[in-house]
């Protein structure tokens, strides 16, 4: 299992770095989209990734920033199914459908491709409001890892209902956005080491996780601390 990095706010030299996220799993599922289709096109190219070749979409959460690449890639795969969360709202379920996406409502768990599953749905409230996010799951050669797209849920929390879900008792990798900017370095620091405590082996903070929060990573987690950007191939 190999994941491509295409869109971070932090990219390798020759790549382009902007708001979001968005990676591509054995060149076939690709999760969540960036903000800007242009970089994120740009990206794909130089990673040697067709649009064509993409069978299937996943969207973390309804945000900007992990959607808006969207309808380019949909207009070079007609019928590509999008896995949505059931309460995304209408609007952006009625704009999938109309711009030729097989949308897809992950209630729950579900598989997406051989290893790669998503949790499904798992709510949260962000700026007072309800959010819909969900994570992916990935079974690979090393064990099992999970790819966050904001982590607004919690990483904690989603991290521990996965284990209850799968019945594992550690994860060999977890990256993507864990959303721990605004924190205080205590509790930075009680979320590394649950982290730890729970079994994560390897971690690789991105995106909206902050720039504090993934240097106190660096420090703490050492060898197994992964510095991920856009442009970076990862083996899980
Ligand atoms: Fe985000
Ligand atoms: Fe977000």
């Amino acid at each position: 299992m190999y994941v491509k990095v295409l869109y971070d706010n932090r990219a390798k030299r020759g790549f382009v770095p902007g708001h979001g996220f968005a990676c591509l799993l054995d060149g076939a599922v690709l999760f969540d989209t960036g903000e800007a289709s242009q970089s994120l096109l740009d990206n794909m190219k130089k990673m040697m990734v067709s649009p064509g070749e993409i069978k299937a979409v996943v969207l973390s959460h309804e945000h900007w920033d992990h959607t808006g690449g969207l309808w380019e890639v949909i207009k070079r795969c007609p019928g590509i199914k999008v896995y949505a969360c059931p309460s995304f709202s209408e609007t952006f379920k009625k704009c999938v459908v109309e711009s030729g996406g097989e949308l897809v409502l992950a209630g729950g768990p579900m598989d997406i491709a051989p290893g790669i599953m998503t949790t499904g749905e798992i709510g949260a409230v962000y700026k007072d409001q309800y959010i819909a996010e969900q994570a992916l799951i990935v079974k690979g050669d090393k064990g099992f890892s999970v790819i966050t797209g904001c982590a607004h849920p919690g990483l904690l929390p989603m991290l521990k209902r996965i284990k209850e879900t799968l019945g594992v008792p550690e994860f060999y990798m977890v990256f993507g956005g864990f959303h721990l900017t605004g924190m205080g370095m205590e509790e930075i620091t009680g979320v590394i080491s649950d982290m730890k405590s729970i079994g994560v082996y390897k971690v690789g903070p991105m995106h909206c996780t902050g720039d504090k929060a993934i240097r106190m990573f660096g420090g703490q987690y050492h060898g197994n601390f992964v510095p991920v950007k856009a442009g970076h191939i990862i083996h899980l």
